[in-house]
């Protein structure tokens, strides 16, 4: 048996990173599958990654630290990959048809019932937030974090270094990526690799609060 609380207890947020250790190709496509693979609502898949993995792409990702984010900036520019993490912007009907199509042609729906009872029940879900809830913007939001605790709990078991990382200007980063035009807008970063000698983190103990605490038994 995996001991997956080894894992959640040894993982921690690197601080800094050594620049000349990459992450190797086969793990990048595990980190990949995580994030695509990574649970949501309905299906509702509201999200999009964007890979930085070049110098010139981790240095567009790095403007958005400027001025009060700067602390930031060298895990962004010094880790092997950083995974933008964004949100659609709009729930778009054109999404929900598309989530339907990928899965009649992934075969989930053997007949035209069954496509007509998931189309109702995804459209219910997405107009309850849509129309009557109006929180749709911050109930995709809440997918997309959901495919960022997959990575960094997917990191840790490969025994790569990860950050999460919300200390940024979003704004500036969907800007600079162009994020909108695209019906994006950026939620929260992940960058990946390996620490480096100077990493404060990797000598301070793991803070959480106690079991007690945290856990009702009924
Ligand atoms: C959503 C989120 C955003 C975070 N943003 C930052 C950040 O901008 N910079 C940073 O150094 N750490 C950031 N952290 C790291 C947290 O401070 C860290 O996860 C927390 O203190 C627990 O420590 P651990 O991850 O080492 O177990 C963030 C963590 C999360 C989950």
């Amino acid at each position: 048996m995996i001991d997956i609380a080894a894992c959640a207890r040894t993982r921690y947020t690197a601080k800094a990173y050594d620049p000349a250790r990459k992450i190797a190709p086969p793990l990048v496509e595990q980190l990949r599958a995580l994030a695509r693979l990574s649970p949501s609502s309905v299906n509702s898949q509201p999200w999009h990654f964007v890979v930085a993995s070049t110098d010139e792409g981790k240095a567009r990702v790095a403007k958005a630290t400027q001025g009060a984010y700067a602390y930031n900036a060298p895990k962004i520019l010094n880790a092997s990959h950083v995974f933008v993490l964004c949100t659609r912007h709009t729930l778009t009907d054109a999404h929900l048809a598309a989530i339907i199509a990928q899965e009649v042609a992934d075969g989930r729906h053997p007949d035209a019932q069954s496509e007509q009872t998931r189309r109702d029940s995804l459209w219910g879900y997405a107009d309850l937030h849509r129309y009557t809830r109006r929180d749709a913007q911050s109930w995709m939001e809440k997918q997309t974090y959901i495919a960022l605790g997959a990575l960094l709990l997917g990191a840790a078991t490969l025994a790569v270094d990860a950050t999460p990382i919300e200390g940024f200007d979003n704004a500036a980063l969907d800007r600079e990526l162009k994020l909108p035009e695209q019906g994006f807008v950026s939620s929260v970063l992940v960058a990946l690799g390996y620490h480096s000698a100077d990493d404060f983190n990797t000598a301070l103990p793991k803070s959480r609060l106690p079991e007690q605490t945290l856990f009702t038994d009924i």
